[in-house]
């Protein structure tokens, strides 16, 4: 009883736990200690869609403040359902949580709107590029600042930031979203995110659909945001290869459930992460999910 309750003590008693949180993943097992805080902290989730399908079976992961971290695995592995969660964004696919905790900067979040999840800094770039397509970029990307109150100087400020850091967006501020190309589309759905000034974006398959050169590009930014803004990145990605280069940590993600987890670093030489998810069947998946892309983007420009 002499021990104060730090996360340490109570997470293995958690159900659905059975991987070790970020920090800890020593050699040898031997925990050490936490150089940076946690932001994000899910416990044990468990989702269910429309009160009888069970996608999330107990996912844990934490992701670090200043950190880049990769949800990874196949399609319909519950990547994109693991970031509803935490955004809240599940009740308009009925869908709820209905075991375990997330908690943000350790305040439980699980009951917050999407829009006080933003007031907290935490914001979601939806699977499949979301822009309005009769707006123009800078049309757009003022729409990601609905929910600031600080003033029309401090708005402008970002949006010159988001330039900064998107050169493209600023080419084409005065074009019309539909006219322009998917990486620009990704990009401008990422500013728009950004100009609600947060702390923290989960991003959903930025990759998906964009030539590997472009999603270079767009990795590229992510990266430049975390480390020059400190920008927190929670990224669901099929692409393993791309997102094990610019993430520091991955949580590979099968069938609803963490079946591994550690350093990018590792996780790039394991063996099983490059038969499964590094080798022949990439190509596979890459050409179902350009034809997933193509539809998609039908379907946006209609
Ligand atoms: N709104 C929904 N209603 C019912 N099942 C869903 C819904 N959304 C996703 N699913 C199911 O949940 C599983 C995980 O999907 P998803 O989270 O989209 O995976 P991923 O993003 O990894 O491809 C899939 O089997 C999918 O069919
Ligand atoms: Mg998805």
């Amino acid at each position: 009883m002499a021990t104060t309750p730090s996360r340490d003590a109570v997470e293995p008693a958690l159900p659905g736990h059975s991987h070790r949180p970020l920090a800890s993943e020593g050699v040898g097992g031997a925990p050490q200690a936490r150089s940076l805080g946690e932001l994000l902290v899910v416990n044990g989730i468990e989702v269910i869609y429309n009160h009888v399908i069970l996608v999330l079976k107990g996912v844990s992961l934490t992701v670090p403040e200043g950190g880049i971290v990769a949800l990874l695995g196949g399609n319909g592995a519950g990547k994109t359902t693991a970031l509803r969660a935490v955004s809240n964004l599940l009740a308009g696919e009925r869908g709820a949580v209905t075991k375990g905790t997330i908690e943000l900067r350790g305040e439980r979040i699980e009951a917050l709107s999407p829009s006080a999840l933003v007031q907290r800094g935490l914001i979601q770039v939806m699977e499949g590029r979301h822009c309005f397509a009769h707006l123009t970029i800078e049309e757009n990307l003022m729409t990601g600042a609905y929910t600031r109150k600080d003033g029309k100087p401090a708005v402008a400020e970002t949006l010159e930031k988001v330039y900064a850091y998107f050169p493209r967006l600023k080419t084409r501020r005065t074009s019309q979203a539909a006219y322009t190309s998917g990486g620009e589309q990704q990009m401008c759905a990422i500013g728009r995110a950004l100009m609600a000034n947060p702390s923290m974006v989960l991003l959903d398959e930025p990759s998906m659909g964009l030539a590997p050169q472009i999603v270079d590009e767009v990795f590229g930014i992510v990266k430049d945001l975390n480390e020059k803004e400190r920008v927190t990145f929670l990224l669901a990605e099929q692409n393993t290869s791309m997102a094990l280069r610019y993430a520091d940590y991955g949580y590979i993600l099968e069938n609803g459930r963490v079946v591994m987890d550690g350093a990018a670093a590792s996780l790039r030489e394991n063996e099983d992460v490059k038969e499964f998810y590094l080798g022949v069947g990439g190509a596979d998946r890459k050409s179902f999910r350009e034809v997933k892309s193509y539809r998609r983007r039908k379907r946006w420009l209609a």
